[in-house]
């Protein structure tokens, strides 16, 4: 058996100099059919020694070739992204068409702001879920049975044949929310839920069916209505951006807070003083920390929820909330 002469191949190597004549340089030498790689096949009518030596020297053959045919094809390879690189340099300083930018709706980023103001304060921000049951929404939180809230005027239930779609309905306030958070973090806890709730409406300027409350929780030993009044305080100074809002408590009831108030805040907006009916609040109410798992006798809490929407409308000057959600671009792009 007669080796051929790598010089030969390796010169017929050289000469490839496209992707297509490496591969028929491949198959002519290389590959199955190849050349070079049928001569193992040979070795089976040698005798053992003739193998061996035969066997080494073929191995050697092959790995020569096979060798320079791996530097050759990085070689073409690199030849060709070289010239691909050259041919599309893109130019950075072209002016390009400026695409028209939009922007968050007011609301996200009227919660973005707040979201950013308690996280600073160390508070868990959950949204909970739309859609939610009858117990989350009312009995959780002490609303009995009978409450006004829970008929069909004012709540949107899910229409369905069976128990169980019946008990489901939109969240009416983010207070849905409080037992399951209490239960997930505290006692000790601080928590914020900012969300979208439903009611059923009649739509004017101020009122929708869908629009965004934000509610604050807050857990500890030795709560007490200063530290609620504290805090929102804080709240309306970071949202309006002024220091200066006046509070006033108004004793209201809500099921789920003892003592509950409605606040009104006195804020100068747009250069003007204006009060705004924005908060409801109280003291959480003992059982409701107790369907939640925690203590009445060791802890106290506090809970107020916010109209983000109404307070969108009123730092923005909006005269109807409605705005904020029809889609109408000329609207949006004002901001
Ligand atoms: N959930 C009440 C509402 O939607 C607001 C509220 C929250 C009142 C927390 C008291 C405490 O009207």
């Amino acid at each position: 058996m007669i080796l051929p002469d790598p010089q030969t191949i390796l010169a017929e190597l050289a000469t490839c100099t496209t992707e297509d004549q490496l591969k028929d340089f491949f198959s002519t030498y290389l590959g199955k059919k190849g050349s070079v790689n049928g001569l193992f096949k040979q070795l089976k009518d040698l005798s053992p020694e003739e193998k061996k030596t035969k066997g080494q020297e073929i191995k050697a053959l092959f790995d020569s070739v096979n060798n320079a045919f791996m530097s050759q094809q990085d070689e073409i390879k690199r030849a060709y992204r070289d010239q691909k690189l050259s041919e599309e340099i893109v130019d950075i300083s072209t002016p390009s068409n400026p695409l028209p930018l939009g922007h968050a709706n007011l609301q996200n980023q009227l919660r973005r702001t707040v979201e950013q103001i308690f996280q600073g304060m160390w508070f868990h921000i959950e949204y909970g879920h739309d859609l939610v049951d009858t117990f989350e929404n009312f009995s959780s939180v002490n609303i009995p049975p009978t409450h006004p809230a829970t008929e069909m005027h004012d709540t949107l239930y899910v229409n369905g044949e069976s128990k169980e779609w019946q008990k489901l309905m939109m969240r009416t306030h983010t207070s849905a929310h409080q037992n399951e958070l209490i239960r997930k973090y505290g006692p000790a806890c601080k928590i914020m839920i900012p969300g979208k709730v439903y009611r059923n409406e009649n739509l004017d300027a101020s009122h929708d069916v869908a629009f965004w409350q934000v509610e604050w929780v807050v857990i500890d030993k030795w709560l007490s209505i200063g530290h609620l009044k504290g805090m929102m305080e804080q709240i309306l100074q970071g949202i309006l951006e002024t220091d200066q809002v006046e509070l006033r408590l108004r004793p209201a009831y809500f099921p789920f807070v003892e003592p509950g108030f409605e606040i009104d805040a006195k804020a100068q907006v747009w250069g003007k003083d204006k009060r705004l009916e924005i908060l409801g609040a109280g003291m959480i109410h003992p059982s409701v920390l107790e369907q939640a798992g925690v203590d009445p006798n060791e802890y106290s809490g506090f809970a107020f929820g916010l109209g983000m929407t109404r307070l969108v409308a009123i730092r923005y000057g909006l005269s109807d909330i409605r705005l904020l959600t029809n889609g109408d671009l000329r609207f949006a792009k004002s901001f």
